[in-house]
């Protein structure tokens, strides 16, 4: 179908596919496109398998993972009933990019999916070959991103390789991934507000359009930060590139001769620098690597080439980045949430 064509998979990798969820089920680990960024499967109701998971990643064992479903039917052995908001959000962005933080029914997943918490994130990826590995394998997926912690998440499968190669079973590829940031995740309060605790592909207009009548709640960067997060991974820096990055904002031109000037002082030092740039000015930038993340009112495709770029930078070994902020908008939001993290936080206003 269109689908399965425009995500690269076809049906004449069924076998590789059937393969996969065989070795998924008994217990190894298979990396898989999602309609986000790739996931690192295990059987979620193995904890041999799932520990799996944490070691192959090198990933803090407080930090839970995303549980994947490929029906709403799979759910009712996993969580407790929940809020009919829950409902009706799977029924408008299901299967897509919305993970739900719900109530876990204890006893059918390993308690090292939610990290010891009493809740579970829960998500139906929109990608052909995810769910129909998921279909048959038969068994809820615990997936996180399928990249070393620390590294940018993989949007095609040689990024997996690159970081996961040797320490994995298998990998389904589909591909580039379609959204190229993870997945929103939210937690219910009650019948009447959504709180985002991860902005991602389903953005807060889109939550905000579709329940006008529900309240949309943001987790604040302390909240994030402390000891207790709402969602415990926002409190590790996800991804620092080796260079030190700034996101730098102002008016395009101020943007600009900033840039080139710091740019100028670290070269005469003989430091490599990098420049991430929408298309308008890419050709104005005048560091060592400077990489295109497509037009600035076109930032769907900004975020599928975000973490790619990044990867970029860290193999040409560029010590010092800048990147030009966007409007948090739509999906806006969440890339500039991920440049923020990249920069542990180093935003550059101009307009200051
Ligand atoms: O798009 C995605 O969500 C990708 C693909 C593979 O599905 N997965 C992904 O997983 O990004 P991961 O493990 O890299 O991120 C999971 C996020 C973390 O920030 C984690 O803290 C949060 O979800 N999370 C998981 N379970 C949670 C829970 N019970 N309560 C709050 N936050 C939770
Ligand atoms: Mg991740």
């Amino acid at each position: 179908d269109k689908k399965a064509e425009e995500s690269g998979w076809t049906p004449t990798s069924e076998i590789a596919l059937r393969e996969a969820a065989d070795r998924l089920r008994l217990g190894g680990l298979v990396a898989f496109p999602t309609e986000t960024v790739y996931g690192l499967g295990a059987n979620a109701c193995s904890t041999e398998a799932v520990a799996g998971i944490y070691q192959a990643k090198g990933r803090p064992s407080d930090n839970p993972l995303i549980v994947h479903v490929a029906s709403e039917a799979d759910l009712d052995e996993l969580v407790f009933p929940y809020p009919s908001l829950a409902g009706r959000l799977m029924e408008r962005f299901w299967p897509g990019p919305l993970t739900i933080v719900l109530p876990v029914r204890p006893g059918v997943l390993s308690p090292l999916v939610t990290a010891n918490l009493s809740t579970v994130g829960i998500r139906m990826p929109d990608h052909p070959a995810a769910l129909e590995l998921i279909q048959l394998a038969g068994c809820p997926v615990a997936a996180p991103s399928a990249n070393r912690s620390g590294r940018p998440s993989p949007t095609v499968a040689d990024h997996v390789l690159e970081d996961l190669n040797g320490r994995i079973d298998g990998i389904v590829d589909g591909g580039a991934t379609g959204v190229g940031l993870e997945s929103t995740v939210v937690e219910l309060e009650g019948e009447c507000a959504i709180r985002i605790l991860r902005p991602g592909g389903v953005t807060a207009e889109a939550l905000r359009l579709a329940f006008p009548d529900a309240e949309i709640l943001y987790e604040s960067e302390e909240s994030s930060m402390s000891e207790q997060p709402r969602s415990p991974g926002m409190k590790y820096t996800h991804y620092a590139p080796k260079g030190e990055l700034a996101v730098v904002q102002g008016q395009p031109d101020a943007v600009v001769a900033y840039v080139n000037e710091q740019a100028r002082q670290y070269k005469e030092n003989g430091v490599a620098t990098g420049v991430l740039s929408f298309s308008e000015r890419v050709c104005r930038y005048e560091a060592d690597l400077v990489l295109d993340l497509g037009g600035q009112s076109r930032l769907e495709e900004a975020a599928q080439r975000l973490y790619g770029a990044l990867r970029q930078f860290d193999e040409a070994g560029v010590s010092r980045i800048w990147a030009e902020a966007c409007v948090p908008e739509g999906i806006g939001g969440a890339l500039m949430n991920r440049l923020v993290k990249a920069a542990g936080g180093r935003i550059i206003d101009l307009d200051k």
